[in-house]
């Protein structure tokens, strides 16, 4: 059975948690977007990783770990979080990459700082819009042309030669033309020239023989290309909707659609956030929640939940189960508010705005519920829950429309509680 484990907020909801959780049992886990702006914390065994290109299964051994075609690679990052988790293992995690998934390259980061997208947008400077701007403009860099160096070189050598025309006296653009490059690419790539293939096939095989595959998303339904809040978004599609395109296979069936919700919410980076709260609250949430991003560092924005935007998120998602996280963290707040509408333009609406200019205009309208002290970090049993807690989930499932397949009440994989309500 194919389970797809999709945020659906502003990214950082927990979902290398959950995968981590899920894998235990798949054959096979597969990334399909974004790249090394993602940050998933894992805890295996005791051990804390913020993964960024490979999959969160990657720490089982019956796992093939795949970074499909929507994904975009920085070959260092993969480098050297590969070292690090097989120093970890003891073995070296098995690996495919699609041969049409395209390569970060230095000059990728360079456009994003010469553009002052860090500036303009919050981008995480990792050269992500830059590399599928190239992508959509047909003169990127593939993993399969590492497996031709004369392709390698030749497309390189054109790319530079566009960028040398565009910006003529750039010295950083200089600087890179050394003509090393694509000898410095082919040193990086070494190791996983052996693993670059056609993952699209091999996915597709794995779902016609039911196997168990997992499809971990990065970052979540609010910061989606087209569907989330652009131009404060990265540059992929994130969604269930997008899934298919990701990993080049058309999707029948995937039984199990977990969206993950964190309690409340956060957002890193530019752009509006109804629910934000710029006071002593949005500061404990942080403080409570250690709110830091895992790529940057940067003090994650929080807020309430939001029900709009979970419902927005949750037309492209489709969940079939929510795996609300961090419950935990709440614990202690008198009251709990949840947004269940907006006011805009001096009327009420449940719309979610398209447009970034509508949706910095909306004021949350808040239902309060209320809130519960004991530490739920030990409970195991959704019964254990304090009737507030379990409320408040409820009143979550309905707002969203699917419901809750698991709890998660502290970072490591034990600190879970599975209702058996996930799929179809
Ligand atoms: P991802 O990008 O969706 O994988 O999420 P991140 O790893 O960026 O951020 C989630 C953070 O919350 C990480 O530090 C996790 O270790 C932590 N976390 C995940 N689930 C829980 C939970 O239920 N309770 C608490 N307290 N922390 C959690
Ligand atoms: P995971 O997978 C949270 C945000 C950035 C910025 C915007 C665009 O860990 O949930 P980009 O570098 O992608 O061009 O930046 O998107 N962003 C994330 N925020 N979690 C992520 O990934 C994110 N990946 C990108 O902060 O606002
Ligand atoms: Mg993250």
């Amino acid at each position: 059975m194919a389970t797809a484990v999709l945020g659906m907020q502003w990214g950082d909801e927990g979902k290398g948690k959950v995968t981590h959780l899920l894998a235990k049992d798949a054959t096979m886990v597969v990334r399909f977007n974004g790249g090394p702006n993602a940050g998933h914390t894992v805890i295996d065994r005791g051990v804390r990783f913020g993964t960024h290109l490979v999959p969160a299964g990657v720490f089982y051994p019956d796992v093939l770990s795949v970074l499909a075609s929507g994904v975009v690679i920085d070959l260092s990052v993969l480098r050297q979080e590969v070292e690090e988790i097989s120093r970890h293992l003891g073995w070296r995690p098995r690996l495919l990459i699609s041969e049409a998934a395209h390569l970060i390259l230095p000059y990728h980061r360079l456009l994003e700082d010469l553009e002052g997208m860090a500036g303009t947008f919050g981008t995480t400077r990792r050269g992500i819009a830059p590399v599928y701007r190239d992508r959509a403009a047909k003169v990127g860099i593939r993993s399969g042309d590492l497996l031709s160096p004369p392709r390698l070189r030749r497309r390189l050598d054109e790319r530079m030669d566009l960028l040398k025309r565009l910006a003529p006296r750039s010295p950083e653009i200089d600087a890179l033309s050394g003509g090393g490059l694509a000898e410095e690419l082919l040193r990086s790539a070494e190791p996983f020239l052996n693993s670059i293939g056609d993952a699209a096939g091999a996915i597709g095989e794995a779902l016609a023989r039911d196997e168990a595959v997992l499809f971990e998303g990065a970052q979540g339904a609010l910061l989606d290309l087209d569907f989330g809040t652009y131009p404060f978004v990265t540059s992929s599609s994130t969604t269930f909707a997008g899934l298919a395109n990701g990993i080049g296979v058309p999707l029948l069936r995937v039984d199990c659609r977990i969206g993950v919700i964190k309690a409340y919410t956060t957002r890193v980076g530019e752009g509006a956030f109804p629910t934000e709260l710029v006071d002593e609250v949005g500061e404990t949430l942080r403080r409570e929640g250690a709110e830091f991003g895992t790529t940057t560092g940067r003090p994650r924005r929080c807020g309430w939940l939001d029900l709009v935007a979970l419902r927005h998120a949750a037309a492209f998602d489709a969940p079939t189960g929510l795996a609300v996280t961090k419950l935990d963290v709440l614990s202690g707040s008198e009251e709990i508010k949840l947004c269940r509408a907006y006011r805009l333009g001096g009327r009420e609406t449940t719309r979610f705005p398209l447009a970034a200019e509508d949706l910095a205009e909306c004021q949350p309208v808040y239902e309060m519920v209320p809130g519960w002290r004991e530490d739920l970090s030990g409970m195991r049993e959704y019964d254990e829950l304090p009737k507030e807690a379990r409320s408040y989930l409820a009143r979550i499932a309905e707002g969203v429309g699917a419901p809750i397949a698991y709890v998660s009440l502290g970072p490591s994989a034990e600190e879970t509680i599975a209702t058996g309500f996930d799929s179809e």
